[in-house]
């Protein structure tokens, strides 16, 4: 453990800097060796021994390991822990400085007291004045119970600057423990949540305040563990077997993203041809329209190889977002998915790909969307659910970002939400389509049944009559060209062209500017 102070003890110390030495090893040591066991035995990291493996090696510089608590009731004055259990400070990860915080469950179970608190929020400022990333290791029972409202004070502090900084430096919390009550809320507020499968839990009230109140029985991880928070809350947008494991998916993640809204992500060198043809795209999407296919098949082959992140992977199927790099750049993809629902766009979709799109447009990463959606999902539940407001938050997201924006029709694109896909009407850059794209109001059965209802029922035979009618309609409709004649799509391309389509276009779109009215801030409907 002494390895990771830059402090040169010289021999011959004076009684000062013996003393020095003695604070800092307490202060390393936190709750002591015996909790360090039992955390190990829990298969957790201990707080340093994250930072360690977060960082590149030798990177790390701690501050504040001397602050101590000021509660003197309960006994707390006899029980001192410098640091205060949570370790501070910065580092890089791939050479890029960011700034991190681990809290230490050692000490008073990682609780969150007053000192603790304002350490969180040094390192916060600290990040937002260099316009560097932050990375909170969580791992606590929450607000440290002796110390009251002062805990409750710092709490507050903390998300007032996760509030403040959001948009202008990326902010990612690893739940790596148990994390409680309004603790989540600082978490929530970040860009990111990756949670450690098995030891970590998230949730508001516990499953023993649930029973009494509610007579409920629920276990913690049915409750709030990290499968629960991927695939039906959405809380989490990553999920990691160990400690090991989410630590790299941050340092996956701080490579695609710039440290700041000013700046651009990190260019990647990449041995990947920009020309490269997708032939395997050619045969990707079936004659039968409505027969699914894998989209991320599509992601895959047209991105840098090997380069895609998804996001929130198994949350609303229906719909992939994630972020990969196209001819070395960093790119937000947005898709479709036909494999869950037929793709079509419902309330979780919805506000899955909204919130992504808005993180992409804060950090000036442009977007990809990738387009087969055969409308808004219908059902009372989604209507009584607020499909209307939520769907409009994606409408909003994309209609409101000024990156960048690249979308590739592949199959279909009906009704609204072929005008929410990020289309040409709200300010698509590029919008292309395979000569298998459908834009149209909706399917050809559907609009057939609407539109000539009356002659089908009165024809001799009505189904020979409705199928004929379908045929019509398809070849007239279901296709691209009428939307390039009329310029809402800029080109149709054969799909083993379109990763070289879209280099090309990225390449002439960085530098893109679209300036909207001053304004204090719009009223996304949430
Ligand atoms: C002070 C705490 C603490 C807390 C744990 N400890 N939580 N000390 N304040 N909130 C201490 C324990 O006393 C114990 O000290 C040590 O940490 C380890 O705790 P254990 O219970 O032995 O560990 P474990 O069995 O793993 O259980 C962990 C736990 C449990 C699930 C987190 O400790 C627990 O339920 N704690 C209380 C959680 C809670 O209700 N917090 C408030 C949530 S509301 P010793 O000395 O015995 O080792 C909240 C509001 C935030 O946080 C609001 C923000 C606005």
């Amino acid at each position: 453990m002494g390895g990771l102070f830059p402090f040169a003890y010289v021999s011959g110390n004076s009684d000062k800097v013996d003393d020095l030495r003695r604070r800092k090893e307490k202060s390393q040591s936190g709750g002591g060796q015996e909790r360090i066991l039992a955390q190990h035995a829990k298969g957790k990291m201990t707080a340093r021994e994250r930072i360690e493996q977060l960082l590149d090696s030798g990177s790390f510089m701690e501050v504040d390991a001397l602050v101590e608590h000021r509660c003197r009731d309960f006994g707390m004055d006899r029980n001192v822990i410098p640091g205060d259990g949570v370790v501070c400070g910065h580092g890089t990860i791939n050479g890029r400085l960011v700034y991190c915080f681990a809290q230490d469950f050692t000490v008073y179970g990682g609780s969150l007291g007053e000192m603790h608190g304002l350490k969180i929020c040094k390192i916060l400022d600290m990040a937002l004045k260099t316009g560097a990333p932050v990375i909170g290791l969580n791992d606590s029972g929450g607000a440290r119970i002796q110390e009251g409202v002062a805990s409750l004070g710092s709490y507050a502090e903390i998300f007032f600057r996760n509030v403040r900084s959001s948009g202008v430096i990326p902010q990612i919390s690893v739940i790596m423990g148990p994390c409680a009550g309004g603790a989540v809320y600082s978490p929530a507020i970040t860009d990111f949540v990756v949670m450690v499968e098995d030891s970590s839990h998230m949730f508001i009230t516990g499953p023993e305040v649930i029973k009494t109140v509610t007579n409920e029985e629920v276990g913690f991880e049915e409750l709030g563990g990290a499968i629960t928070h991927a695939t039906k809350s959405g809380v989490t947008h990553f999920t990691a077997e160990s400690d090991q494991t989410a630590l790299d998916v941050v340092r996956d993640l701080v490579s695609l993203i710039p440290s700041n809204n000013l700046e651009r992500a990190p260019v990647e060198e990449t041995s990947d041809p920009f020309d490269r043809p997708c032939s395997a795209l050619e045969e990707l999407v079936p004659e039968d329209p409505s027969t699914p296919y894998d989209m991320t098949n599509a992601i895959e082959e047209v991105l840098d190889t090997g380069s895609f992140l998804e996001v929130q992977s198994e949350f609303a199927k229906n719909i992939v977002v994630g972020l990969g790099r196209l001819g070395g750049h960093s790119i937000g993809v947005v898709a479709n998915q036909p494999l869950h629902l037929a793709g079509c766009l419902d309330i979780d979709a919805s506000v899955k790909a909204a919130r992504f799109v808005r993180f992409c447009d804060a950090f000036n990463i442009p977007l990809v969307t990738l387009v087969d959606v055969p409308g808004f999902l219908p059902g009372a539940s989604q209507e009584w659910g607020g499909i209307i407001r939520h769907g409009a938050k994606l409408l909003y997201a994309f209609a409101e970002a000024t990156v960048p924006k690249l979308t590739v029709i592949t199959r279909k694109a009906y009704g609204g939400a072929y005008d929410v896909m990020s289309s040409k009407h709200i300010r698509g850059d590029y919008n292309i389509a395979w000569p298998t794209a459908e834009l149209a109001v909706m399917g050809a059965k559907g609009a057939v049944q609407i539109i000539h209802r009356r002659r089908i029922r009165g024809a001799m035979n009505p189904q020979q009559e409705r199928d004929r009618l379908v045929d019509d309609y398809e070849e007239s409709f279901a296709n691209p060209y009428k939307a390039a004649a009329l310029g809402y799509i800029d080109d149709v391309i054969s799909p083993s062209d379109t990763r070289s389509s879209l280099i090309k276009a990225l390449g002439a779109l960085l530098e893109k500017e679209e300036p909207r009215p001053e304004r204090k801030h719009g009223n996304i409907p949430l």
